[in-house]
């Protein structure tokens, strides 16, 4: 068979089939499985998970390839560009996962702060002996700065979120731009960098990986937060020296970290597995049933423009 749509996974509701029927034929085949690789050869759009990185060998080996769709606002994992060298067009859904990403960093915050997890394992273990005046003490966040790494729109939506629980934001950009950030409910300063992180006794990442922001809080960078701090990550596992926070953590120069991205995922550190006041999750970002469906009639949708546009 001829294939048009190469998708590496069905997507939540019915997007997906309803673009298989306008455009056929539809082939939905796991990531690099012979199937897949077979129908690479005719595919004129892929769709593929963040997880699945695409090669320029693979744009060789698709020489009828116009359009590669992710189901992510992330493109890291794609060649972008060797794809606008070819014309091939990336459709990515920006925008619709911006709620779900920001309430899923504020909760991480929130589960880190107050040490959430821990207090289930306490009442599910069968051994809590009742309300003690020093049991599990956490972490106000009422008047503390809050750092924000990227002044897009989940950084804003985070922004919003943490001033209603009372901190103070603070923005830095991959521009190094300074002045101010409406974020919605207020504005905040954008800062330099290492002044940022100094004052920042929570940090929250909401840039994209590229070659800029790969590595970019290294241990030196760590090492100028306040003692004490708190790291968030739900952007990219590459930005942050993972190694660096576990011995940071160790230590007690963080106080807790709270992880819904990782380097190299689903291949973990195994460190993390035993790290000390880590909440880890396994990338669920976007993972709402309402966010999911909107990013499969955003990314279909963007798919059907493509290939209108090209024919
Ligand atoms: C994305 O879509 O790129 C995000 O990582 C979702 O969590």
């Amino acid at each position: 068979m001829s294939v048009r749509l190469l998708s590496t996974s069905p997507l939540v509701g019915e997007s997906l089939q309803a673009l298989g029927n306008s455009f056929p034929e539809l082939l939905v085949a796991s990531f690099r499985s012979p199937e897949w690789n077979a129908a690479l050869i005719s595919a004129e759009a892929l769709v593929v998970m963040l997880s699945e990185t695409i090669t320029d060998s693979d744009l060789q080996s698709a020489p009828n390839l116009k359009v590669i769709g992710t189901y992510s606002v992330g493109v890291n994992h794609l060649p972008v560009s060797e794809c606008a060298a070819k014309g091939i067009t990336i459709v990515n859904t920006p925008e619709v996962l911006t709620d779900a990403t920001a309430d899923l960093a504020l909760a991480l915050l929130l589960a880190v702060t107050r040490r959430i997890a821990e207090g289930d394992a306490l009442v599910r273990s069968g051994t809590w002996n009742g309300w003690g005046p020093e049991q599990l003490l956490g972490t106000s966040l009422t008047g503390k700065f809050c750092g924000i790494l990227g002044s897009g729109p989940i950084g804003k939506g985070f922004a919003k979120r943490v001033w209603a629980s009372g901190m103070k934001p603070l923005f830095w950009d991959r521009e190094s731009r300074g002045g101010t950030v409406d974020f919605g409910a207020g504005s905040a300063p954008r800062l330099p960098l290492l002044e940022m992180l100094q004052q920042s006794i929570v940090l929250s990442l909401h840039c994209p990986l590229t070659e800029a922001t790969r590595g970019l809080l290294d241990r030196n960078a760590l090492l100028r937060l306040p003692k004490g701090a708190v790291i968030i990550n739900t952007a990219r596992g590459g930005i942050l020296d993972e190694a660096a926070v576990i011995d940071l953590l160790e230590t007690n120069q963080l106080g807790g970290v709270g992880l819904d991205v990782y380097a190299n995922e689903p291949h973990l550190n195994p460190k993390w597995a035993s790290a000390p006041r880590t909440v880890l999750l396994p990338h669920l970002g976007s993972a709402t049933v309402e966010t999911r469906t909107a990013m499969s009639s955003l990314l279909c949708n963007g798919i059907a423009k493509a290939f209108g546009a090209s024919e």
